[in-house]
């Protein structure tokens, strides 16, 4: 077998060898034909190079200047284009905030959620003494028609079990009352920055007359928490609560919207500090309406159109022990 494959590869051996010589022959032929061209033609090519390097340069910088034009001009056009109906009512989304880890997170995802609602102004109202420069940022990035308010909450409520989000709420009724008149239509909705929300509620909620509701899920130990029909009627007659049941309004904030007319209306109506917990919703639609009153939405209630997820806390303890050692992982970096 290797006997025969040796006899068999001796003429090509001697093929390759006649083809290598007369390569090389034909490689030394060319490189003699370019040396010719560049002593004869080369030296004048290099300065016609230079100048063809020079408008490519120039091509490349008119270019990357189009290029900033074009992307500042669709950032004013996404700008003005962000649907704007004047004659239909104003989604006026609250959205108390507090500085934590998953802030930035939170904030961004609901943001993006919001750029898809037309007619649109957020109201995002930071517990702090003075406006972070993370919201700020946050908001001057987005294309939200929106307020930035803060207001810290007092000292005897900042320890935990404190009714959270009482005073930015509350600033952000204020703000209302003093900015909007009757003559402004729209709807108001407290829209938490852990929730995750459907389109589709905020198209349920903005032609409430009074204030509406819908079933929440994920909230109250339960799937899904809602208000009971009468089929016949459609009225609310009940809710199917499991958790403090006796509540006069068993429903979570994210689970109604009231009329800004409404608002400005019952100009009495605020979040207070000196109700149990989970009774901030029962407190403030108590001063607002009564259950027979109550506008149901989703489809008679039939629809689950937002969940009251809530972001597991981070594990830090990695960056604690660098925190100890006076050392951080975001330093210079918006996390
Ligand atoms: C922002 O909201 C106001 C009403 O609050 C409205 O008059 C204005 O047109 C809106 N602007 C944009 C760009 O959406
Ligand atoms: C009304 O709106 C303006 C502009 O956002 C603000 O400066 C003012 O504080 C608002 N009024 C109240 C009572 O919040
Ligand atoms: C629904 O309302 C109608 C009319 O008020 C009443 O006759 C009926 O008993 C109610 N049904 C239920 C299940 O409550
Ligand atoms: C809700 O229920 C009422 C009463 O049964 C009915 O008249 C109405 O059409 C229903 N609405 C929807 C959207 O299903
Ligand atoms: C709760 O506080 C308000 C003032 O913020 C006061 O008017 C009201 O009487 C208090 N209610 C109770 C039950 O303590």
């Amino acid at each position: 077998m290797s006997i025969k494959s040796k006899e068999n590869s001796m003429p090509i051996y001697v093929a390759i060898d006649m083809t290598t010589k007369k390569r090389l022959f034909w490689c030394l032929c060319l490189l003699l034909v370019f040396v010719v061209w560049y002593v004869f033609f080369g030296a004048g090519r290099s300065e016609q190079y230079a100048a063809m390097k020079q408008s490519m340069d120039e091509y490349e910088t008119l270019l990357r200047e189009t290029r900033e034009q074009i992307l500042d001009r669709l950032k004013m056009c996404q700008r003005d284009c962000q649907h704007w109906d004047p004659e239909a009512p104003v989604i006026y989304a609250v959205t108390p905030t507090y500085a934590r880890p998953v802030q930035k997170a939170e904030l961004t995802r609901l943001s993006q959620t919001l750029m898809h609602v037309s007619n649109l102004h957020w109201i995002v109202i930071e517990d702090a003494v003075k406006k972070s420069s993370l919201v700020e940022n946050l908001l001057a990035r987005t294309n939200l028609n929106h307020t930035h308010l803060f207001v810290q909450t007092p000292v005897p409520y900042r320890r935990k079990g404190s009714p959270r989000g009482v005073e930015q709420r509350n600033a952000a009724l204020r703000w209302l009352r003093k900015n909007k008149t009757m003559n402004d239509k729209g709807v108001v909705y407290f829209a938490d920055d852990d929730n995750s929300y459907s389109l589709q509620v905020f198209d349920e909620m903005r032609y409430t007359k009074e204030v509406s509701v819908w079933p929440v899920g994920l909230v109250g130990g339960l799937m899904v928490e809602k208000p009971i029909l009468n089929l016949t009627t459609g009225k609310v007659v009940g809710w199917n609560s499991a958790w403090r049941p006796d509540r006069p309004f068993p429903i979570d904030m994210a689970g109604f919207a009231i009329s800004l007319q409404h608002i400005l209306k019952k100009s009495k109506a605020y979040f207070a500090y000196n109700v149990s917990g989970g009774f901030q919703e029962s407190h403030i639609l108590q001063q607002l309406t009564v259950r027979e009153n109550l506008e149901p939405k989703a489809d008679n209630c039939t629809q689950v159109l937002v969940w009251h997820t809530r972001t597991e806390g981070p594990r830090l303890t990695e960056e604690n022990k660098l925190i100890a050692r006076g050392i951080h992982s975001d330093v210079g970096l918006e996390v």
